[in-house]
């Protein structure tokens, strides 16, 4: 697995790093204190990221260029948001809007989701949203997929008991290989949404093209066995 987010780490203890790994974004990403956390940051201050702790907290992983993180930021003043991001553009972007917003109850991490949830304490989130995830069509490919039955028995370990794994996906194969992955975890009906993220649809930007396009898109809440 890819150890991401390094080069900040390096950036921030001052050395230099090789020019064929000279990305603005990296380089953008060092002044983003406290906002944008690398994952060697994340751990030793989990869950105290906040403006204000101790309030429920949900994950998304895979926050893109931030619409959602957002959204869900000001739509929930009462609950603190943590996105996960691998690449440095989409998760500065997103520190550039939680900036731009002044949002105390939103923070992003440059990781791989995969790499950082093992290490997240038990029973420390009140929920994950997994939107519009890489389908990995190919069956060679399956093993790429984050859905996968070792992603619901960590999530298991991470989550509070009334739990929640919001997924959306518009690739009906993956949808039925999470729920089959999901096994021993309650699934709701189609288009339920969680209770603490029931105030918007929370319309991701990969949603909107697809539904632009009159394609279908599977939504489903598991919540802990
Ligand atoms: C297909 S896009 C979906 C974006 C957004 N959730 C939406 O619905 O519009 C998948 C996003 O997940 C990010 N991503 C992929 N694998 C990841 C991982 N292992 N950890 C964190 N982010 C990941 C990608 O960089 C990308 O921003």
């Amino acid at each position: 697995m890819r150890r991401v987010g390094s080069l900040v780490e390096r950036l921030k203890k001052g050395e230099e790093v090789a020019n064929r790994h000279d990305n603005p974004y990296v380089r953008e990403a060092v002044g983003f204190e406290g906002i944008l956390f690398t994952p060697d940051e994340v751990m030793p201050k989990f869950p105290n990221l906040f403006e204000q702790n101790g309030r429920p907290l949900v994950i998304e992983v895979g926050s893109y260029l931030g619409k959602n993180l957002i959204e869900i930021a000001k739509e929930v003043p009462e609950a603190n948001v943590l996105g996960l991001e691998i690449t440095y553009k989409r998760a500065v972007k997103c520190a550039r809007k939680i900036t731009a917003n002044s949002l105390g109850n939103a923070r992003i991490s440059i990781c791989d989701a995969r790499a950082l949830l093992p290490e997240i304490p038990d029973e420390s989130l009140d929920g994950v949203c997994v939107f519009f995830p890489d389908p990995w069509p190919k069956a060679r490919h399956e093993k790429n997929r984050l859905a996968r039955k070792e992603f619901f028995e960590i999530l298991e370990k991470k989550l509070k008991p009334s739990g929640f794994v919001w997924f959306k996906t518009d690739h009906q194969p993956y949808f039925e290989y999470a729920v089959a992955a999901a096994r021993g975890w309650n699934v709701s009906e189609r288009n339920i949404q969680p209770k603490i993220l029931s105030k918007s649809s929370y319309t991701t930007v990969f949603e909107q093209m697809f539904l632009s396009r009159n394609e279908p898109v599977y939504r489903v809440v598991f919540t802990r066995p």
